[in-house]
């Protein structure tokens, strides 16, 4: 695997974000937005985005993948890893993307807590979670709205302790 970054994402990333969600298979997966919404999250101060580049000598990086925090450096000190998505997925380009944005959520904010909710027979994203020290918590009932349907989600997270215990 190529060196990775994960680095702020900007107005400029927004057509890689956008293709990204729209991925063939990743309809049922991952949410989805307009250009225009992304753009408009982007000059919201609780919206944080993210992606994962491949650094290369002598070459522009290359974006392999994105994430959307929403309550970035909350009062409530509690964040939400609302969205994440590679190009390619299933070559480890999804934990170390992860990897980056724990170590950036608890060493940049004053987070104690950062969650998601992925839907339960999405096995690869829960393997990918817990290999980087989020824990399933429980099932939260209907509480996505997708494609007109109410969805239960699979509520993960990990605490500002628990990312402490694992740098050892
Ligand atoms: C979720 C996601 C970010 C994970 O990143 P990734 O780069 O694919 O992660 P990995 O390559 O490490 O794969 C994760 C694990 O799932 C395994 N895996 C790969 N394909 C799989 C499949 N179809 N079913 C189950 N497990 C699978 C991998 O072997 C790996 O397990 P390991 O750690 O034991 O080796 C990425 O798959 C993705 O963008 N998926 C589409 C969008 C999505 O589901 N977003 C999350 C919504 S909550």
């Amino acid at each position: 695997m190529p060196r990775i970054e994960v680095v702020r994402a900007g107005e400029s990333d927004i057509p890689f974000i956008v293709a990204t969600e729209r991925r063939p298979g990743f309809e049922k997966l991952v949410g989805r937005w307009e250009a225009a919404q992304h753009a408009e999250a982007m000059t919201e101060p609780r919206y944080a985005y993210f992606l994962a580049r491949a650094v290369a000598d002598g070459s522009e990086p290359k974006p392999l993948g994105f994430a959307l925090l929403r309550d970035w450096d909350s009062p409530e000190r509690s964040t939400l890893l609302k969205r994440i998505a590679v190009s390619e997925p299933g070559q480890g380009v999804g934990p170390a993307l992860l990897r980056g944005l724990i170590e950036r959520v608890f060493t940049e904010t004053k987070a104690h807590r950062l969650s998601l909710g992925l839907f339960p027979h999405n096995l690869r994203a829960r393997r990918a979670y817990e290999s980087v020290g989020f824990q399933a918590e429980g099932v939260s009932r209907g509480s996505a709205f997708v494609g007109g349907e109410h969805h239960d989600e699979l509520v993960m997270a990990i605490l500002r302790p628990d990312w402490l215990a694992r740098k050892g």
